[in-house]
């Protein structure tokens, strides 16, 4: 996300977005709040300004922007270009790295492989390399091989493993930090969520988002459908758009981008879309579905769309850190947020690595036959006896 552009008289006459699809503008939308990483151990007022932009920013918008955050522009930028240079490899040079026996936890997913649930089989318009920036559990990786994968890397790009780990570890501690504020924020045990995800599948993905041809633009084609995103925590270090001839270069036009749709109400039942761009130099978090689940709903796990530039051949490398759960861990609320309307909107409890697997055969990720391995799987045995008894 680039710098902050006031649009306040485009809010006022509403947007369009996609196709047939108005973006509505309300008072307030771009008063998504700035939470400063430095506030959460500072002062009491310093304290308080933090835990009041986190009630707010996520729980109306599902996101906040973050400032201080000690991550590395420059390093995000190399990251990108190295990235760049490993998309422009042929299909068969990345195919060793195109591992759909492992979901595509790790390595290159080829564009028209993962789709939104509501995308009615439209696939994203995007290739991506995931990673993890932390070592994995070994207890988690024996029971949930796929999400718990081993990294691995393309051969000859140098730098492009060590700008990862690198880029994916500073927004996972940022992570932490914010975590932490919204323990506090929310008058639970400050260590609460930051235990929680200790050994999580925590992944690190790099996004190319394809140029588009006018006539995908003019039907109305989205980068990204729209979708909340199923981890707990998201950490957005901000794109940058690549010139049809390939290099960074500037916003083609002001069409594409973030936007996010804030919490329904009696005026908006819909809620209300608000464009997502961090003021300059910030990154972006946002409120994944374990974090609602576990906060009943408190905080909003956030429904956005990455919309296209109108203009044809340009593209977008972007990135996000999820952070999630330990997959030991039970997605239902806790018990500071329980109660009957809670309890009867998120039932039943589902532990975390269960939660990945089930979501990641609705997004097209992995089988659906993964499905089955949740069950009792020895029925085969009882039928054997049966067989030898006759
Ligand atoms: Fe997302």
């Amino acid at each position: 996300m680039e710098g902050v552009k006031d649009d306040r008289a485009s809010r006022k006459r509403g947007m369009r977005v996609g196709q047939g699809e108005v973006l509505m503008s309300a008072s307030g939308a771009m008063d998504i709040p700035t939470l400063d990483l430095e506030d959460v151990d500072g002062s009491p007022e310093a304290r308080a300004r933090a835990a009041e932009a986190l009630r707010v920013g996520f729980g109306t918008y599902g996101l906040v922007y973050i400032r201080n955050h000690a991550v590395d522009r420059d390093a995000v930028a190399e990251l990108y270009d190295h990235y760049e240079r490993f998309c422009g490899r042929s299909d068969a040079e990345k195919a060793p790295l195109n591992r759909g026996d492992i979901w595509y936890q790790r390595g290159w997913t080829p564009p028209n492989t993962e789709q939104a649930v509501v995308a009615g089989g439209q696939p994203d318009f995007k290739e991506c390399y995931f990673a993890a920036p932390e070592a994995v559990d070994p207890e988690c990786a024996a029971e949930y091989p796929e999400i718990h994968a081993d990294n691995v890397w393309p051969e000859d790009l140098p730098g492009f493993e060590a700008r990862y780990l690198e880029v994916g570890r500073q927004l996972h501690r940022a992570g932490g930090t914010v975590l932490r504020a919204c323990a506090r924020a929310l008058d639970l045990d400050e260590d609460v969520f930051t235990t929680a995800v200790k050994g999580g599948p925590h992944v690190f993905r790099l996004l190319r988002y394809l140029p588009l041809e006018a006539a995908q633009i003019e039907a109305g084609v989205v980068w990204g459908e729209e979708h909340t995103d199923f981890n707990l925590l998201t950490l957005l270090p901000g794109g940058q758009f690549r010139s049809p001839g390939g290099g960074p270069c500037e916003r083609p036009d002001d069409d594409s981008g973030l936007y996010l749709r804030t919490r329904p109400s009696k005026d908006a039942p819909s809620g209300v879309k608000v464009r997502g761009r961090a003021p300059e130099g910030c990154i972006v978090a946002q409120v994944g579905q374990q974090l609602e689940v576990l906060t009943g709903g408190t905080f909003l796990a956030t429904p956005h769309v990455i919309t296209a530039p109108k203009t044809p051949g340009f593209s977008r490398m972007s990135a996000a850190h999820f952070v999630h759960l330990q997959s030991h861990e039970r997605v239902f609320p806790l018990p500071a947020f329980r109660n009957e309307a809670t309890v009867a909107t998120y039932r039943p409890p589902v532990l975390a690595g269960n939660y990945s697997l089930k979501t990641l055969v609705d997004i097209g990720l992995a089988p659906k036959t993964a499905i089955e391995g949740l069950g009792y799987k020895q029925y085969g045995r009882l039928a054997a006896i049966r067989a030898a008894e006759s």
